[in-house]
C-alpha cells in the first residue's frame, strides 16, 4: 500500500474469481466482428484480489506471482484503472481518491478471466467503497464497455451467457465442481483465436432439461479449442496430462491456453495437481473448486 495512506482509512477487499467456460459455442458473428456465443460459465475459489482504500491521491500497486508480467505488459492493470475512471465518470462528485492494490494470482491472457475479473471486482469494490447506489443495468453497461466478459464477471456465479457475453441468465442449481487448472504460461491472443476460427456458425448449446450436469457438459464443446490448439501445442499437452491424471472431463477455457480437468473429489484434484506440478514445474497448476457466488 502507498505511504501516503491516511490513518484509519476505510478499506475494501473484493475477490476477483477466475472465470471458467465449461462450454463455449460460437453461433454467429455480428456486423462489427464480435462473435455470438452461448457459454456456460462458472467461477472458482482461485482468483485475484482487489484492495481499495482512501488515499490523498489515486494510486495503483500490485503484488502476487503474476504482477511482474503485468508491469511489463500493462493491459491487465489498465483495465482496473479504466474501470475506476469509467465509474467515476458515471458517478462524479462522491468518488474521492483511492489507492487500489491488485493481488495478481492468475496467469495473464490465459482464458480464465484475469483482466475481466479484475475490472469487474474493481467496479463492485468501488461501488461498495464509495457507497454508490448505481442501478444494476447501469453497472452492467459500464462493465460491457470494459470488455465482453466483464458483465459475467460482475455476477461471478454459475450462469449462461449469450449475445457477445452480455445477455446473462443465472443458474442456481449447479453442483460444486472440483477442478485442476493448468496453464503452460504462454499468453494467447483472444482476437487471434477468434480470427482463426474456421466455422463461425456452430450448433447452439441447447437446453439441459433434466439431464445431469456432467452429461450435459460432456456433450458440449469449446469451439475455440481447435484454433487455439493449432496456435499452441502445449494446450494439447496440458489436456493429455489432465486426462492421464484421472480427470473425468478435460477442456480448454475461453480462448486458452488454460485447460481445466473436472475431478470427482477435491482430494483427487489435489493429488492430480501435485503430479502435474512435478511433471511440468514451470507451469501454472491449481486445484480449486467452483463457487455459488461471491464471498461476503
Ligand atoms: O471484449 P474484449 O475486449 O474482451 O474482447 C477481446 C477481443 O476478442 C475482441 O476485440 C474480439 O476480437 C474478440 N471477441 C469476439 N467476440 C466476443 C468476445 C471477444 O470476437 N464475443
Amino acid at each position: 500500500m502507498p505511504a501516503h495512506e491516511p490513518s484509519g482509512a476505510v478499506k475494501t477487499t473484493e475477490a476477483a474469481p477466475a472465470k471458467i467456460n465449461l462450454a463455449l459455442h460460437v453461433t454467429g458473428q455480428r456486423a462489427d466482428g464480435y462473435h455470438l456465443l452461448e457459454t456456460l460459465v462458472t467461477f472458482t475459489e482461485a482468483g485475484d484480489v482487489i484492495h481499495i482504500q482512501d488515499a490523498a491521491e489515486d494510486g495503483f500497486s500490485m503484488s502476487g506471482p503474476f504482477s511482474d508480467i503485468l508491469t511489463r505488459d500493462d493491459a491487465g492493470h489498465n483495465l482496473v484503472l479504466k474501470a475506476r475512471d469509467l465509474l467515476r465518470q458515471a458517478c462524479g462528485m462522491e468518488c474521492l481518491p483511492v489507492a487500489i492494490h491488485l493481488e495478481k494470482n492468475l496467469p495473464v491472457s490465459s482464458g480464465i478471466g484475469g483482466g475481466s475479473a479484475d475490472a469487474a471486482a474493481t467496479l463492485r469494490g468501488l461501488c461498495r467503497h464509495w457507497e454508490l447506489a448505481l442501478a444494476p443495468a447501469k453497472l452492467a453497461e459500464i462493465a460491457l464497455k470494459l470488455g465482453a466478459d466483464v458483465p459475467m464477471c460482475l455476477a461471478s456465479q454459475p450462469l449462461m451467457a449469450r449475445g457477445i457475453g452480455e445477455d446473462i441468465e443465472m443458474i442456481d442449481n449447479m453442483p460444486v465442481l472440483n477442478l485442476v487448472l493448468v496453464n503452460p504460461l504462454k499468453a494467447v491472443s483472444t482476437p487471434e483465436i477468434f480470427r482463426r476460427l474456421a466455422n463461425k456458425n456452430n450448433p447452439p448449446l441447447g437446453q439441459r432439461g433434466d439431464e445431469p450436469w456432467m452429461a450435459f457438459i460432456g456433450k458440449s464443446r469449446n469451439d475455440l479449442e481447435p484454433p487455439a490448439r493449432a496456435v499452441l501445442t502445449e494446450i494439447g499437452e496440458a489436456s493429455t496430462l489432465l486426462s492421464e491424471a484421472g480427470a473425468e472431463l478435460v477442456r480448454m477455457s475461453g480462448s486458452g491456453a488454460t485447460c481445466f480437468g473436472l475431478f470427482d473429489t477435491m482430494e483427487n484434484a489435489q493429488s492430480a495437481a501435485a503430479r502435474l506440478r512435478q511433471q511440468r514445474p514451470g507451469w501454472y497448476v491449481q486445484a480449486t473448486k467452483t463457487i455459488d457466488g461471491l464471498p461476503r
